[in-house]
């Protein structure tokens, strides 16, 4: 199906700009992940602090026929576009951040894409004017749903993955 004004499409979704403000990732009948929850997990986050993109609403589109969920739009730019001594200040605010949201008991899960389906690495992972921010909650985890077992096994992967991003985005 062709949206218009799309912006970019990720391993499941599309996502379409609705102002200058605002974007909406679309999901429709084939949809497979739940809007209820992602909204329900990026809204925990967002209340925690700034790291996660933030949701405004959730609302449906009869021409797309899909279900919306309206968040913050950023503007991403190249890793490249900040020079590396203060890519290692953004690093450390996002770090802090992260560990602040483990620490809350959400889990991103998703830094790094899997190698299955294709694009960027860590096209999860956008730089902004004002830092790095995380989009796409899609498989996130709460402790208070997961419990504590399985939140600590998700943690430790994620402190991985985050070593493997630090040395990735001082690199790039
Ligand atoms: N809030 C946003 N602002 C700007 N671009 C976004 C935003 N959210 C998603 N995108 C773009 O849309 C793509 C798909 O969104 P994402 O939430 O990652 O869905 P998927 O689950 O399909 O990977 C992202 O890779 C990114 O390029
Ligand atoms: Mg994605």
């Amino acid at each position: 199906m062709k949206y218009p004004r799309k912006l970019s499409s990720g391993a499941n979704n599309t996502v379409i700009v609705l102002s200058d403000t605002e974007v909406a990732k679309l999901f429709t009948g084939d949809t497979c992940s739940d809007i209820g929850s992602e909204a329900e997990k990026m809204k925990f986050a967002n209340a925690v602090n700034e790291l996660i993109v933030k949701f405004v609403r959730l609302d449906y589109n009869e021409e797309l026929q899909a279900e919306m969920l309206v968040m913050e739009r950023l503007r991403p730019m190249d890793y490249c576009a900040y020079e590396v001594e203060i890519r290692e200040l953004w690093l450390d605010v996002f770090e802090d951040e992260l560990y602040a949201l483990h620490q809350a008991g959400f889990v991103h899960r998703h830094l790094i894409r899997s190698s299955d389906s294709g694009g960027l690495a860590f096209d999860n992972i956008l730089l902004t004017e004002q830092g790095l921010r995380l989009i796409d909650v899609g498989i996130s985890a709460l402790r208070s749903q997961v419990g504590n077992v399985i939140f600590k096994k998700y943690v430790e992967i994620e402190l991985q993955e985050m070593k493997i991003f630090r040395t990735y985005f001082l690199n790039r």
